[in-house]
């Protein structure tokens, strides 16, 4: 089955509501989800090492204006002490999130990756904004193996309303570029349902995810944040209902599936805050496997607010690993071994003709 999908077939699917024909949605990309990367679910154990933020995203809780919240920096031990518990829980691979913190300067992050990489051997995902060439180049040299920032958007002109300028003079899918010459594995992402956004710009995201030709997605519903401009418009008059936020955001992990099978797609958090019940369930369903249990001690987690609600924030991470574990049984698949490198980046090196175990 073709790996691609057209921008005019993904916006019909978007537009479909008949629940029987999208039975067809669901089914193809959970086929090609299996043909492809297999039964594994794999584990991802994060951390939320600051919520510290210096940029003003309007859709974003931590957002440097927002003083509704406790600000945390962990220490460097605590985040060693995550990925100490995510290696004794099998997870292959810890991933490293923050706000664009000041303090936590290139020479920190590289040295906390180092140790991380020499005690554990696990791969280390980051995911701390935009940051300068120098700085992921040296962090890639430290031993980190996967970048994640999201594009949010791929309408230019929402995006530019509701994220401040460019962080050192390079927007984000500059970035995006830089971290594949640098030799990471790459992610990005966006949001669903922001106000503003059209189906149609949900179809050209998908066309994006091809076009940078993205190792990992990341697809998760907007959720409207009472201590930001854009939520407290958003909660003022509802543009779309929660419930069709989770409904778009599951075809648009669906169509991702069908237009890159070799990726790894996780069943976002934000998706199981706003369908707590089955939400991560569902996305496991149509395309998604990968889950990123929350490893960040409750005291702080509780504090990385970017939206509300958040899912688990009261559970413990033991507890947390066990309902994965759960989930993972019940629908009949297996949690991943090893470090879960993405097949599609794996591929594309092969290609290239560089070693890759
Ligand atoms: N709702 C949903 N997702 C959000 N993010 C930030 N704020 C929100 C929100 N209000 C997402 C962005 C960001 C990621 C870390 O969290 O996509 O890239």
């Amino acid at each position: 089955m073709s790996g691609l999908i057209q921008t005019d077939e993904a916006l019909r699917w978007l537009r479909e509501e008949d629940p029987q024909r999208l039975e067809e949605l669901w089914q193809r990309a959970d086929e090609l989800r299996r043909d492809h990367v297999g039964d594994e679910v794999h584990l991802r154990g994060l951390v939320e090492w600051s919520n510290r933020c210096s940029r003003s995203c309007t859709y974003c809780g931590i957002r440097r204006e927002n003083q509704e919240l406790l600000r945390y920096c962990l220490d460097d031990e605590s985040v060693l002490r995550c990925a100490r518990y995510a290696k004794e829980r099998g997870y292959g691979t810890v991933v490293i999130q923050a706000g664009e913190d000041p303090a936590l300067t290139p020479e920190r992050v590289e040295r906390v990756v180092s140790v991380i990489v020499q005690e554990t051997g696990l791969a280390i995902t980051l995911s701390l904004g935009e940051q300068p060439l120098d700085a992921l180049s040296r962090w890639k040299r430290a031993g980190a193996d996967r970048y994640l920032l999201r594009f949010e958007t791929s309408n230019q002109a929402l995006y530019e309303a509701i994220h401040p300028p460019a962080s050192h003079g390079r927007p984000r899918v500059e970035q995006i570029a830089d971290l594949r010459e640098l030799g990471y594995e790459v992610g990005s992402g966006v949001m669903v349902g922001i106000p503003g956004q059209s189906l149609e710009d949900l179809a050209s995201d998908i066309a994006m995810f091809q076009s940078l030709d993205l190792d990992m997605i990341g697809i998760g519903p907007y959720v409207p944040h009472p201590h930001t401009p854009l939520g407290v418009a958003e909660l003022q008059s509802p543009t779309m209902r929660p419930e069709v936020r989770v409904e778009l955001t599951l075809k648009m992990v669906a169509l991702t599936r069908i237009a890159l099978p070799l990726a790894n797609i996780p069943a976002t958090t934000a998706l199981s805050t706003l369908n707590p019940e089955n939400g991560r369930r569902l996305g496991l369903m149509r395309g998604a496997n990968v889950v990123m249990p929350n490893l960040t001690p409750r005291a702080a987690k509780s504090n990385y607010t970017i939206y509300p609600g958040k899912f688990g924030l009261d559970t413990e991470p033991e507890d947390l690993h066990k309902s994965v574990l759960a989930l993972i049984e019940s629908l009949g698949r297996r949690p991943g071994v090893g470090k879960g490198i993405s097949r599609h980046w794996a591929k594309r090196h092969h290609q290239e003709g560089v070693f890759c175990s």
